[in-house]
């Protein structure tokens, strides 16, 4: 039996499609730009994004082009994509920010029309669909992580449209797995009881302070150090996970490793906990989007489609870093902040800047990404701090002629 089959085959009959399993989402997505982008290709990707991604997607070869987004939700927004970067790009990168659906109808006209693969980075959104369709259901291949939804510390899933796909992914997600060591399957199993235990006993302030002290995180900021120099030397070696390491792995050491028997089980446990974990966030979308922090998008859709489980529930407030300190005074830490943009970040020598970046600056400085599960604390430690909600107030830049039909906008 292909490793890790009895999870894929979990997660293939809740969404539908053939599954390969992996040991994080970082490796799906690699596997999946492997398959199918040739080195050198140009792929379109928002710019509010995990930095760990962005290596992802140089160490597959491929030079990361930064798309406008929109301000209410930091997702790509193909109507301002100007049609001169349609035209020269070869496949497009969802990312769902924080399990907000991209705009996968459209996305999705636009790559066939153009014959290139949609790539869903479905790591933010196992439980989330447009018109009743699973997010990770509209694209060439797409990506889970379980280390976000059901708190494991491994494992995700690249999906794929037919089993002789999955069968040749198998293969090369084989050739990049490394050998299991005890320590880091101990590691993965016994660490999300650690996390769980502090917050249990409410010591996250204390734990999370002493580390930000010791010099234990990997992030000073909120972006890793990009050590530019050395990320120029591992280009000559692209595509090549193993020159990548450095910066892919950061958070999840383990995210290529083979583990065994000890975390394959603990995650199918998790996995069978899934529906209760989704129906308790949507419990926590539906209050979180009916305050005057959440975008009108949010309690729009909340209203009309019912709550979507969010991994963390975007909030657009001033003063966001003030807050996220004040959040930690009150025992929550709110991560998954992607603050700068990655064009800022990176610059022009590893990525294509976007042609319009304020709105991605906009929204990595003013969102608030709240833990759904966390929704009341967090309702009355942003009352008592007296958080104020903003909008966006700038004009999008205006658009170029296009010179072919618009796409459904
Ligand atoms: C948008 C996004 N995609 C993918 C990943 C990678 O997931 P994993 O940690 O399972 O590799 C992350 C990690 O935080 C992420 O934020």
């Amino acid at each position: 039996m292909p490793y890790g089959s009895r999870l894929a085959a979990t997660m293939t009959r809740r969404l539908g499609r053939e599954c390969v399993y992996t040991p994080s989402a970082r490796l799906a997505l690699y596997l999946a730009l492997r398959r199918w982008c040739r080195p050198g290709a140009r792929v379109l990707m928002s710019p509010v994004n995990d930095d760990v991604i962005l290596f992802v997607v140089l160490a597959a070869g491929c030079r990361p082009v930064q798309a406008p987004v929109s301000p209410w939700d930091g997702n790509i927004d193909p109507a301002a994509v100007p049609e001169s970067t349609w035209r020269e790009i070869d496949a497009v990168l969802t990312t769902n920010l924080y399990g907000v659906p991209d705009r996968v109808l459209e996305l999705r006209r636009r790559c066939e029309r153009l014959g290139i693969p949609l790539i869903e980075d479905a790591a933010h959104a196992i439980g989330s669909h447009v018109d009743g369709q699973p997010i990770g259901t509209f694209g060439t291949a797409a990506a889970f992580s379980l280390s976000k939804h059901v708190a494991a510390m491994a494992g995700g899933f690249l999906a794929v449209e037919d089993a002789r796909t999955r069968r040749e992914l198998e293969r090369l997600r084989d050739d990049l797995l490394t050998p299991r060591r005890l320590r880091d399957d101990l590691d993965v199993t016994l660490r999300p009881l650690a996390r769980s235990t502090v917050r249990t006993l409410r010591l996250v302030r204390p734990v999370w302070r002493t580390m930000q002290r010791l010099g234990l995180m990997e992030r000073d900021g909120f972006r890793m150090d990009l050590h530019a120099p050395r990320l120029t030397t591992s280009a000559r070696s692209a595509p090549s996970l193993t020159a990548y390491e450095p910066w892919v792995r950061v958070d999840l050491h383990g995210f290529r490793v083979r583990h065994g028997t000890l975390v394959r089980g603990q995650l199918g446990l998790r996995m069978a906990r899934l529906e209760d974990d989704l129906a308790r966030r949507r419990a926590g979308v539906a209050l979180l989007s009916d305050t005057a922090w959440a975008s009108t998008a949010l309690s729009e859709r909340a209203v009309h489609d019912g709550p979507l489980p969010l991994f963390r529930v975007p909030l657009l407030v001033r003063d966001r870093d003030t807050l996220l300190e004040r959040m930690v005074d009150h025992g929550m830490v709110c991560g998954y902040v992607y603050d700068p943009p990655l064009d800022d970040y990176a610059g022009a020598e590893f990525v294509d800047p976007s042609p319009d970046p304020r709105a991605a600056r906009w929204f990595a400085s003013h969102v608030l990404p709240v833990d759904p599960l966390l929704a009341r604390r967090t309702v009355s430690a942003l009352t008592r701090d007296r958080a104020t909600a903003v909008r966006p107030t700038f004009v999008p830049a205006p658009q170029e002629p296009n010179p072919t039909a618009p796409l459904g906008t």
